[in-house]
């Protein structure tokens, strides 16, 4: 008999999936680095994990004077060579040479009990890269962090947790917007209202507002407009009155953005876009280097065969990539798409795209189907993916990374896209495509992080994919997408509201963060009131379970989802006690705690002297789930999907909730060990709630 392997940790798979190499290697000893395919037994009653490796092994070998009559011969034969294992009670080999696996309960209970006593951090699952970003949250200055900066903070600090957990050294990172064209406009706007430059909080008040009275004033006002013009320039030179104006406008921001993250008990560093502003013209060196910089050819591209029209023009249909011109004031209807309209405005709608920016910064809101206007009323739409150059315009970037081409502008051509990425505008200014290639390149040159996460809404797929795609064509990153470094855009859907329409308050503002957060604690406080527990409790307590449960409901409401689906926002739904939410499983955290409390016995007693059996089919089904927990937080970690850890939490409060109502404990004869199976579900739920970033509560 082949000899065990000698190391025994990692997750159930992983430790599987070593017994059964050694048999494999034993098996086949001519097939090479066959890699063990473990999974969870398809039929439960079948055993608890299989090998699937016989039919792929099968079609290798056969042709090659084998031994073997079948893959069921070679599931045979590795079941037999299989090195003895504490872990395995006993096999069967089904099928083509399925080789299930019933896992030995004792060593289950063993497994267990010495987690309880070495500590949950034992069981923290391996990963392949010692330290990654992440880049999450992310809101831009003086706009309002919206839900959507919500969900990028809550998923993001999750995957933290996670990869942290899994001794990953983890760089926080908030790349705040703080370095775009509409700081001239702000400062200007600044220097006005206070010329003497002494400026506080309140004084500005709601920085959304300032932003928007120093919008109307930058549109309404061609003088304004210019020396706002200019004051980018002078702060992108870096005059001191116009830098310190600047951090004084970033600093107010910031105040606000880390109310929110106290309440979230979110920790970010920020590195925002001015940081790496000075890394922008050394990196496009290195692309301009490798010869992938281009100055952009004038062209638009049609699909095929679609129809151009040009008043007062030529119809032209475009089989191969045509030129065309468009004069100012001339209109284009583009057969079978949308109907564009150039009459010398800036603005270009495209379909599915939800925010667009003008180079002043303005953002345009686009609800799906709703025209957009830019200042002067005129209107542009483009189907999504197009492009479109409107001669005398400017750059003009959606938010989503989408550009609309432009004469002048440096671009890099990506195989497979029709729009190429713009790194430098025509004007010459850099813009979010620069930015993040230059912060990629210091990410992975001066931070040598090895795995580069990106947390945004799927809106802004596009641009991530052609920075990495730019990225890889300069041979910073590999192009096989498993290995290292490696970078990876981790997109959510859309917050709806109860009308399933963007989430937004009854002032159709969007919702201020801060408050959604207060109202959910305000709610759960009501509730806890009702139940009679401020008479129970300190104000201390009642405030920090209504804290726990309010914002733990928001955060779970959120992680629980496939965080790519769109996910309506409902208090009621999120705050109910019952089904799959926060409260429902914080409370069954608290319930086993009081178990425990009540059973009156010392747990610490209990791990070193007690023993912990698994006799009844709820012990064991409960046993074995506890068990799995690194293969969750192993698969949650590596897909960036926090709603594998949420899926496996609920699961265990309901295994636990049939085994409690199955099995007495206290008082029963088998109490300190059933005590032990309770603390250890305790543990793991806390170890749950600690990487969804939810604070336990221990009694309700
Ligand atoms: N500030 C951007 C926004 O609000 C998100 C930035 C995401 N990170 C990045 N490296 N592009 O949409």
């Amino acid at each position: 008999m082949a000899d065990a392997p000698e190391d025994n940790t990692g997750s159930l798979k992983e430790q599987l999936a070593k017994v059964f190499e050694v048999s494999i290697k034993v098996t086949v000893p001519d097939e090479s680095q066959v890699v063990p395919i473990i999974a969870p037994c398809s039929k439960k009653e079948s055993g608890d994990y299989q090998c699937n490796n016989a039919m792929s092994l099968w079609s290798k070998i056969k042709g090659k004077g084998t031994e073997f009559k079948g893959p069921q011969p070679v599931g045979q034969a590795i079941m037999r060579n299989l090195p003895a294992s504490d872990m395995i009670e006993s096999c069967s080999v089904a099928g083509p040479g399925f080789i299930n696996v019933k896992l030995s309960t004792q060593w289950i209970a063993k497994s267990i009990q010495k987690m309880l006593i070495d500590g949950i951090d034992t069981w923290a699952p391996k990963l392949p890269v010692k330290r990654a970003v992440v880049d999450f949250s992310s809101p831009n200055i003086a706009k309002e962090m919206h839900v959507g900066h919500l969900r990028s903070t809550i998923i993001g600090d999750t995957l933290a947790r996670m990869l942290e957990y899994s001794k990953v050294d983890v760089l926080r990172r908030n790349h705040v917007g703080d370095w775009g064209t509409q700081f001239g406009m702000l400062i200007e706007f600044l220097f006005e209202k206070f010329p003497d430059g002494e400026v506080n909080d309140q004084d500005i008040g709601e920085l959304e507002v300032f932003y928007k009275a120093s919008k109307q004033r930058f549109d309404g006002d061609k003088e304004f407009k210019e020396t706002a013009q200019q004051a980018v320039v002078r702060l992108q030179g870096g005059e001191e009155k116009y830098r310190k104006a600047w951090a004084q406008i970033c600093e107010i921001s910031r105040r606000g953005f880390e109310q929110v993250y106290r309440r979230l008990g979110v920790h970010l560093e920020e590195k925002g876009e001015s940081f790496y502003n000075p890394y922008i013209p050394g990196t496009l060196d290195l692309l301009r280097q490798k010869g992938l910089i281009k100055n952009e050819a004038q062209a638009i591209k049609f699909k095929e065969g679609q129809v151009i029209k040009i008043e007062g023009a030529k119809v032209e249909k475009n089989k191969e990539d045509l030129v065309i011109k468009i004069e100012r004031g001339q209109v284009i209807t583009i057969e079978g798409a949308k109907v564009i309209k150039n009459e010398g405005a800036k603005v270009v709608k495209i379909e599915g795209a939800r925010v667009i920016k003008t180079e002043e910064g303005e953002v345009i809101k686009n609800e799906k189907g709703e025209v957009i206007k830019n200042e002067e009323g005129k209107v542009i739409k483009v189907e999504e993916g197009q492009v479109i150059k409107i001669e005398g315009a400017q750059v003009i970037e959606t938010e989503g990374g989408q550009v609309i081409e432009i004469e002048g502008a440096q671009v890099i051509e990506i195989e497979g896209k029709d729009i190429p990425l713009i790194v430098v505008k025509k004007d010459g200014g850099y813009n979010y495509a620069s930015t993040d290639l230059a912060a990629l390149w210091y990410r992975l040159n001066e931070e040598k992080a090895e795995w580069i996460i990106y947390l945004t809404d799927v809106g802004q797929r596009e641009h991530f994919e052609m920075f990495f795609a730019a990225a890889k064509l300069a041979g910073w990153l590999p192009t096989d997408k498993n290995k290292y470094p490696k970078t990876s855009h981790v997109g959510f859907g859309l917050v709806l509201g109860d009308d399933k329409k963007r989430f937004r308050t009854r002032s159709t503002e969007v919702v201020k963060l801060v408050d959604l957060l207060d109202e959910a604690k305000r709610r759960c406080k009501e509730a806890l009131e009702e139940r009679g527990k401020a008479a129970q409790w300190t104000p201390e307590e009642l405030e920090q379970t209504s804290e726990a449960i309010g914002y733990g409901a928001v955060k779970y409401a959120d992680l629980k989802n496939n965080r790519l689906t769109n996910y309506t926002f409902n208090f009621d739904q999120m705050l109910n006690d019952k089904g799959n939410t926060a409260v429902y499983l914080l409370y069954a955290h608290a319930r086993i705690c009081s178990i425990i409390r009540k059973s009156g016995k010392d747990i610490e007693e209990l791990k070193r002297e007690g023993q912990l059996k698994l006799e009844r089919d709820e012990e064991r089904k409960l046993g074995l789930h506890l068990l799995q927990f690194p293969e969750a937080v192993k698969e949650a970690c590596t897909n960036l999907l926090p709603n594998v850890l949420c899926e496996y939490l609920y699961d265990l409060s309901e295994k636990f909730t049939s085994f409690y109502s199955e099995c007495q404990v206290v008082g029963s004869a088998e109490e300190r060990s059933r005590l032990l199976l309770c603390e250890a579900t305790a543990v793991v739920m806390r170890k749950c709630f600690y990487l969804l970033g939810i604070t336990p509560v221990y009694k309700i």
